[in-house]
Order: C-alpha cells, then sequence, then structure tokens
C-alpha cells in the first residue's frame, strides 16, 4: 500500500497540487475501503489484493485525466446531505449552500410556494424542503437528464418536491402558479471567462449549466426577474446566485423589473454571490 500511496501521490500532484492530491486519495480510500486517515496510516504496509489495486489504479486514471471524484462515484455533499450526481447536472458548490441558508435564515416558519429555476441535481430545491418542511417546492429545468436526477434525490431523501420540465428563455413560460419566492442559480459564466476555470470543470460539467452568451450575461436575470415581477404577488422574493463580477448590474436588473429592498450579499470568501430583493 504504501507504493501505491506513492504512485497515487505522483499521478495526482501534477493536476491538484499535493494538499488537494492528498485530500483525494484519503477520500479515494474511504470509497474504496471505508478507511479513514488513521486506517490508512495503519494499514500503510499490508498488501493489496491485485482485483482492488486494478479497482483503484483505474480510478486514479480518471482523476488524473481530470475527472472530478463526484462524477466518478456519483454523488456529492450538499449540507449534510449527499446528493446523486450525473454529467447531466453541475457539481453542487458551497456557494450555492449559502444561497439556500440566506433564504431559510429570512423565511423561519415558511409555508408558501417556491420556483427554483434551473433545479440541476435539485440540491437548492430539496434542501429547501428540508429546511422549510411546509413549504411547496417546484424545481424547474431544461434538461431530462437533470430533472430525472433531481427527482432521484427527492425521492431518496424522502422530499415531496415537483419538478417540472420548462425553458425559463421561451416567452411562453409560466410558474403555472403564483410563487411567494423564486430562486435561481442560472448559467452565469461567460465564454470569456473559460479560459481562467479548470479543465476538470470545462471538460466534465454539463455547459448547459454554466455557460451564457458574453454579449449578453445577464439574460438568465432578466427574464427570471420579469418573469417574477409579473407572476409573483407584492412582496414575493427574488434570490439569485451571482457571477460576482456582475453584481452591481445584477442589482439594476432587479430594480428595473420592479423589486425593491435589493441587496447584494457577500459570501464567506468576501465576493458578492447573492442577490435579492423583494417586490413592490
Ligand atoms: C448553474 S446550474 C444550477 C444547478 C443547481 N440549481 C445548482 O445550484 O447546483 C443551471 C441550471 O440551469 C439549467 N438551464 C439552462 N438553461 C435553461 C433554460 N433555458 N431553462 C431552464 N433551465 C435551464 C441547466 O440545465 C442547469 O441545471
Amino acid at each position: 500500500m504504501q507504493k501505491l500511496h506513492n504512485y497515487i501521490i505522483s499521478k495526482l500532484v501534477p493536476l491538484y497540487g499535493t494538499e488537494e492530491a492528498e485530500a483525494l486519495e484519503l477520500r479515494l480510500w474511504q470509497y474504496e475501503r471505508g478507511f479513514s486517515r488513521f486506517d490508512l496510516h495503519l494499514h500503510r504496509y499490508d498488501l493489496l489484493d491485485s482485483g482492488n489495486a486494478a479497482r483503484l489504479l483505474a480510478v486514479v486514471d480518471r482523476l488524473a485525466m481530470g475527472e472530478p471524484i463526484q462524477y466518478i462515484y456519483g454523488e456529492a455533499p450538499f449540507f449534510d446531505f449527499m446528493f446523486k450526481v450525473s454529467p447531466d447536472v453541475l457539481i453542487p458548490r458551497p456557494e450555492t449552500e449559502e444561497l439556500v441558508d440566506a433564504i431559510v435564515k429570512a423565511n423561519a416558519g415558511f409555508d408558501g410556494l417556491i420556483a427554483d429555476i434551473g433545479t440541476g441535481s435539485g440540491c437548492i430545491a430539496v434542501s429547501l424542503k428540508k429546511f422549510l418542511p411546509t413549504a411547496n417546492v417546484t424545481g424547474f429545468d431544461i434538461s431530462v437528464g437533470a430533472l430525472a436526477v433531481a427527482r432521484f434525490n427527492a425521492e431518496k431523501m424522502a422530499e415531496d418536491v415537483s419538478f417540472r420540465q420548462a425553458d425559463v428563455l421561451n416567452p411562453e413560460f409560466s410558474f403555472g402558479f403564483t410563487p411567494h419566492i423564486v430562486v435561481s442559480n442560472p448559467p452565469y459564466v461567460t465564454y470569456s471567462e473559460m479560459k481562467e476555470m479548470n479543465r476538470n470543470v470545462l471538460d466534465f460539467e454539463p455547459h448547459l449549466a454554466l455557460f451564457v452568451d458574453d454579449n449578453d450575461p445577464l439574460l438568465f436575470y432578466r427574464v427570471i426577474a420579469a418573469k417574477a415581477a409579473s407572476e409573483m404577488a407584492t412582496g414575493g422574493q427574488l434570490w439569485f446566485e451571482i457571477n460576482r463580477a456582475f453584481a452591481h448590474e445584477t442589482c439594476n436588473v432587479l430594480v428595473e423589473a420592479g423589486f425593491c429592498k435589493v441587496e447584494a450579499l457577500k459570501d464567506l470568501n468576501g465576493n458578492m454571490r447573492i442577490v435579492t430583493g423583494v417586490l413592490k
């Protein structure tokens, strides 16, 4: 095992650096053998049978090619929950936990209707239902593959969440009910920002979930804000995860759509990551 450890680290360091390579190796052993850091140390000089070693090496090869470990094992943590993920969905991010957290804190005991646009794995919709159990939550996505994953996650967590396939950019789109809260983490990375992104995001995560045209980076925000303004009642809340490069512009989108109390909130790293407003 010591030999294997040296090999794994040498394969992963070029792409991930030492710290992340070690963290990935530990997760690999956790998945494959249920090992903790302590077990790993304890079994350092054990012999591994060839079947297990071959399996492990195949995973190491995939990691070394940049494939995210979440897609290899098909799951990703979000809060304390484990969400199924597949290449049809974005891997849930910690920033998005902060968005959910902010909504929950502002809406203790909420029992109205919530629409989550671009639900992906369903991480926002299902977590909101977990934390606000009397809410009625519907997730929308254009991707049939993503919706299958979101439905699986809701069922696995025994949460009663509805999902609907819809293209929010289609002028005919309607929520089909009067939401009190509209939340969205829409595609917001511009193609010109692509070159700054890691290969494991670019090569493996769905581009449909990530990218918008450079000419109109706020397209989804404008369309969703207008739709929310026309279908929500006064006092309805809009919550967005945003591209931190466009915090000011996204706030303006909400103001122009008729929202008041518009503010941009910082994430734990001090970046503007959330924009929210209340319908006048
Ligand atoms: C940034 S991902 C967010 C996924 C998930 N809500 C999260 O926070 O991890 C954006 C999602 O929007 C969906 N999407 C892209 N274009 C869409 C459209 N025109 N109408 C509805 N959903 C769309 C994608 O399939 C993707 O699941």
